[in-house]
């Protein structure tokens, strides 16, 4: 069976209540919820980590190293700026998919801009929950088609 890491980045904890017309209503706990099911359909192992802390985000990337044959990550804002997320994410050497609630190319142009997207195998924006859906299905294609 393959494993898979889930990364939240910062003020994803406040799923439900932060700002529910870009973000929706739907909670972290039912995110991780939906993607555990979807794991089961998919013979996924799926674990979950968020952090508000760049810091902790870069460990638990490290600590995936050995475990996780994919890794699924939304960085939030740090998909802006943080350069030690993906050189931590490209030091370990575990395909990452990229995913985003919002559409981060129809907002502000700020958030257009991800530092993430080149050292990741793809991206999916703009789905909601279903980006986290379709970023586990893209991992699931990753780790079975290495190559594809
Ligand atoms: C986000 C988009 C980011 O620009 C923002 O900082 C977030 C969430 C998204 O899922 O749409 O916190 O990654």
């Amino acid at each position: 069976m393959a494993n898979v890491l889930v990364v939240h980045g910062p003020n994803l904890d406040l799923l439900g209540t932060r700002e529910p017309e870009i973000y929706g209503r739907v909670t972290l706990q039912e995110i991780n919820q939906r993607l555990q099911e979807e794991a089961k359909q998919l013979g996924l192992e799926v674990r979950f980590f968020q952090s508000n802390h760049e810091g902790e985000i870069v460990e638990a990337i490290h600590e995936a190293r050995g475990w996780a044959d994919a890794i699924v990550i939304n960085p939030a804002a740090f998909t802006h700026y943080s350069i030690s997320i993906r050189d931590a994410l490209e030091a370990v050497q575990v395909p990452v998919v990229e995913v985003h609630l919002s559409n981060i190319h129809a907002r502000e142009p700020f958030r257009s801009r991800s530092v993430i997207a080149g050292i990741a195998r793809g991206q999916i924006s703009g789905f909601g929950v279903g980006s986290y859906l379709l970023g586990l299905r893209a991992a699931s294609i990753v780790v079975s088609e290495p190559r594809a």
